[in-house]
């Protein structure tokens, strides 16, 4: 899961709080988390395009590759070379609901720290792997600290953050992601020249977070909320007034306690969750999951190098290539967190869906005109395609990327809100896989209609935003069904009815 964060009953901003010290040292150690995920996803389209990588592994790729004038579009296809990249997230998958079940009855830190375990194995496989399936069981482990880490830190974040700056912090997770992303690029960019071991280096760079996760996890508190759903009320208390920085902390105390007793009183969340009054928020958490992903970032976010090189650049033109988008990601992150408490929600995923549907069309068109199967595509029409990849990525970067994750965390209501998010998490880290998996191969097959198909869904989410997304900027989330589903044209009915 992506940086997303559920937040709690009990945020109320009347609860005294102070940002302190080692709340502030708790987030910087937990976000990590995300980092690695991002790490994850940026350094296996590097990984890829290294020739070393392909000779030791995907001998006929690389083979191909050589003879890449006989078709630009198809030389890497290749169903293993995709499970390199998509094992992690079918794997992240599964670990989701073992990790849903840890974080409650184990803790979110504990979590977090088997999170840093598997990461570390994972890392230590992939980095040293003499065979294929060492290095997809690598990959796999890696799976697993993604997801125990993506389930157990975004709640262990909102959990101990002051209830006004958790908005914020919601779109901080996703910005350490894109950090991530950006530092695997350009790990890339050094690694490709050292031979034939700059792979392993690439791999293995990952470990250095997952150290830090590991260690400084030892470090960070429990949060209130899960010990007091595990009845250490005592030691929540404590926790709670450790956290805060202020000595009155009873009525946030007594909220806790209410907001886990009431959790507790429904029996099966699953079971609400499939009721008809659960219908609003699950299909747009779903729905969004799912467009967020078929806006094609991750075909961009994995395979930029190759892609890259698709278009004709070299080797090195084309890492650094995904350098730049890399920074363009993490800087228009920054203008996501500026601007979605003031312009709203809706107003960024329409603006977000016109600019990277504009984007795609173009290069598809510059592409179908221009590249061939197999030419090469000029100087000036190569850069242009650069350019607007850099556009469209902005566009991902301010709308649909954060809140793909930030409207079903606000959305469902405290008692199915965590096991909805599972559910939101689980099918984003489904269609990351199916992307992941089936991407070469659709670009092999459709060639520069690839970017066509994507334009096509674009315009499906666009107007999907339109009619079926609520404003949820500023409403309080406990009072969705009043303030949102009540009021809104569609929805409703799913109110009166099933009220
Ligand atoms: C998505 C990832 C994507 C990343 C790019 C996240 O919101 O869930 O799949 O790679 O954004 O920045």
């Amino acid at each position: 899961m992506a940086g997303g964060f559920v937040a709690f009953s009990g945020d109320s901003p009347a609860f005294q709080a102070k940002m302190t010290v080692y709340v502030f040292i708790c987030v910087v150690i937990a976000a990590f988390a995300g980092l690695i995920f991002g790490y994850d996803i940026g350094i296996s389209g590097g990984v890829t395009a290294m020739d070393d990588f392909l000779m030791k592994f995907f001998p006929a790729v690389y083979e191909r590759k050589k003879q890449a004038h006989e078709d630009n579009y198809c030389k890497y296809d290749n169903q293993f070379l995709q499970l390199f990249t998509s094992s992690l997230y079918l794997a992240a998958l599964v670990a989701s609901f073992f990790a849903s079940a840890t974080s409650s009855k184990l803790g979110r830190k504990p979590t977090m720290q088997l999170a840093s375990i598997f990461f570390l194995i994972g890392v230590g496989l992939a980095s040293g792997a003499v065979n294929m399936y060492m290095l997809i069981m690598g990959r796999i482990l890696l799976g697993f600290g993604v997801g125990f880490g993506n389930q157990a830190v975004p709640l262990f974040l909102s959990e101990i953050a002051p209830a006004k700056l958790r908005g914020g912090l919601n779109i901080v997770f996703q910005l350490m992601i894109t950090i991530g992303i950006l530092i695997a690029s350009a790990v890339n960019y050094f690694t490709s020249s050292i031979h034939p071991y700059g792979w392993r280096l690439a791999l293995g760079g990952a470990g250095i977070p997952a150290l830090f996760l590991l260690f400084g996890s030892l470090l960070i508190c429990e949060t209130p909320t899960s010990l007091i759903e595990r009845n250490k009320f005592e030691q929540g208390k404590a926790t709670l007034k450790k956290i805060r920085g202020v000595e009155d902390v009873d009525e946030e105390y007594k909220s806790l306690v209410q907001a886990c007793e009431f959790a507790r009183q429904v029996k099966d969340p699953y079971r609400r969750l499939m009721k008809r009054e659960s219908r609003p928020p699950l299909v747009i958490g779903l729905s969004l999951q799912m467009f967020q992903q078929f806006t094609g970032i991750n075909a961009v976010m994995f395979y930029a190098p190759v892609l890259f090189q698709t278009v004709g650049f070299g080797n090195d033109a084309a890492l650094l290539s995904a350098v730049i988008t890399g920074s363009v990601n993490v800087v228009s992150t920054l203008v996501g967190i500026y601007l979605v408490d003031r312009t709203g929600r809706r107003f960024l995923l329409l603006q977000g869906a016109g600019q990277m549907l504009i984007c795609q069309l173009v290069i598809g068109i510059i592409l179908a005109k221009d590249l061939g199967v197999t030419g090469t595509l000029g100087k000036p029409e190569a850069i242009v395609v650069v350019v607007f990849v850099c556009i469209y990525v902005m566009g991902f970067a301010w709308s649909w990327g954060p809140l793909g994750w930030l409207i079903p965390s606000e959305t469902f209501p405290l008692e199915t809100r965590t096991q909805g998010y599972a559910l939101a998490v689980s099918c984003n880290m489904f269609f990351t896989f199916v992307i992941a998996q089936a991407f070469l191969s659709m670009l092999c097959w459709m060639k520069a209609a690839i970017f066509f198909f994507f334009s096509g869904w674009i315009v499906k989410m666009g107007l999907f935003a339109l009619f079926y997304v609520p404003e949820t900027k500023g409403v309080s989330i406990d009072d969705t069904r009043d303030n949102v589903w009540t009021q809104h044209w569609y929805w409703k009915r799913f109110m009166l009815r099933g009220a």
